[in-house]
């Protein structure tokens, strides 16, 4: 098979039927309004993934709550947002009905802005800290997922993402250096009672073919990371990642996504700058170590496909006929290492690539030159969109720079 019929096979996740093995990352945009409710800009962005044919698209980073939270203007999902969300997935499956959507559910926890919002934290990291969250704070929270659960099944979505990744609220519960003397710290049974617990919660307050899955940092890249061999220690050990996947498998959870990395230290594993592409085959590594851990109809897919692009990517060594996205993703569907791939960047920067390599419009795709502008309108809490592709993101990065100035540094 080439690698067109395998990036375009159907493959099922859970009882669900997704029509293809393209998955839309999670992506912040900065762009609701203020109750957290989908704006234009929202419809816009989701609307042209489902005009681009992913299979399966995650909704970005969704606040359960919005008294913690990264961004001013983030989506957020509580009982007042219900109706605006049953209308944006209405919407959405007007313009393709079968693809499908999780919403990625998520607290920001020490990572939560305090300009507008309460930081609070675990145990207190270098450099962030906030008040100290208690037993029973955990406990609402984790109420407030499975509400949030509630609501994506009520508006139309096919599933939900526990958000346990890149060093918010769930990865620091879960990382070894969250070694406080508490029901969800210390040991390893106490630090994945969070992530189990929070599992059981959602479960009750969905029905059966609702979909349950979590993107999480297998490694977060940085000494009691998650992914470390004790709360101080630089070296990395999977002992603990590969039992939390197989515990939430056993759970039932039906889908997992790979990442790595931490958005406040070691954001170059979550999302490599331009010079280091070759980052993305330790993705490929984690990712293949998931597959193998759990049980074959468990999905999981792939990250960090972005660097790869077309035929003219930075990658050395390599023929450019078999190192761009299509032959490396098919190849590691393939050969069993995953069985979806992950588009972050390359979804801004073209949204409808799954689409155009099914009308064998290849030569038409916009691939994505990695100049990371689209994350420093993140940082400043401006709507997001590729700057290089997308003229009125061009033009707001133009007017962010002449107001804020360059950053000192990108990866903050
Ligand atoms: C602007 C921006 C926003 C992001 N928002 C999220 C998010 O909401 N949730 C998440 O898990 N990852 C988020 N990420 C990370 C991506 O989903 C993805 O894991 C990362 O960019 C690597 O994939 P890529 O090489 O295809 O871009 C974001 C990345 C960027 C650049």
């Amino acid at each position: 098979m080439g690698y067109k019929e395998i990036l375009l096979s159907p493959i099922k996740i859970g009882n669900k039927e997704c029509k293809n093995r393209f998955f839309a990352q999670p992506m912040e945009c900065v762009d609701s309004d203020e109750e957290g409710n989908p704006t234009d800009l929202t419809y816009q962005r989701y609307e042209n993934l489902y005009k681009g044919d992913f299979g399966l698209v995650d909704l970005e980073a969704i606040t359960v709550t919005n008294e913690s939270r990264a961004r001013k203007t983030q989506l957020e999902i509580m009982p007042r947002n219900e109706k605006a969300l049953t209308k944006f997935i209405k919407r959405l499956k007007e313009v393709n009905p079968d693809t499908l959507i999780v919403f990625q559910l998520t607290h920001s926890g020490e990572i939560s802005e305090p300009d507008f919002s309460r930081r609070v934290c675990v145990k207190p990291t270098y450099g962030l800290g906030g008040d100290l969250l208690s037993e029973e704070e955990v406990e609402h929270i984790m109420d407030q997922f499975a509400e949030a659960s509630k609501i994506a099944e009520a508006v139309g979505a096919d599933g939900v993402d526990m958000k346990l990744c890149h060093g918010y609220l769930g990865s620091q519960i879960i990382r070894p250096y969250n070694d406080r003397n508490w029901k969800y710290g210390g040991s390893w049974e106490n630090r994945s009672r969070f992530a189990y617990d929070l599992m059981e919660k959602i479960k009750k307050s969905v029905s059966k073919d609702f979909l349950i899955g979590s993107k999480m940092s297998m490694w977060e890249g940085y000494p009691g990371g998650f992914g470390s061999a004790d709360p101080e220690s630089p070296l990395m050990d999977m002992t603990e990642p590969i039992d939390l996947i197989k515990g939430l498998e056993e759970r039932g959870a039906s889908y997992f996504v790979e990442s790595l990395g931490n958005v406040h230290c070691a954001m170059n594993y979550m999302e490599c700058l331009k010079d280091s592409p070759e980052l993305s085959y330790l993705h490929i590594y984690f990712t293949d170590l998931m597959k193998k851990a759990l049980k074959p109809e468990t999905v999981v897919i792939g990250s960090h496909f972005t660097p790869f692009r077309g035929k003219k990517n930075k990658l050395l060594s390599v023929d450019p006929e078999k190192s761009g996205i299509f032959p490396v993703g098919a190849k590691c569907i393939e050969e069993g290492m995953m069985d979806m791939v992950g588009l972050g960047r390359q979804s801004f920067a073209d949204p409808l690539t799954p689409l155009k390599l099914k009308e064998g419009r290849e030569d038409e795709i916009h691939y994505c030159t990695m100049c990371m502008n689209c994350e420093e309108l993140m940082i400043r809490q401006q709507p997001v969109g590729c700057v290089t592709y997308n003229r009125p993101y061009t033009k707001r990065f133009v007017e962010c720079r002449k107001n804020f100035g360059k950053l000192n540094e990108l990866h903050t």
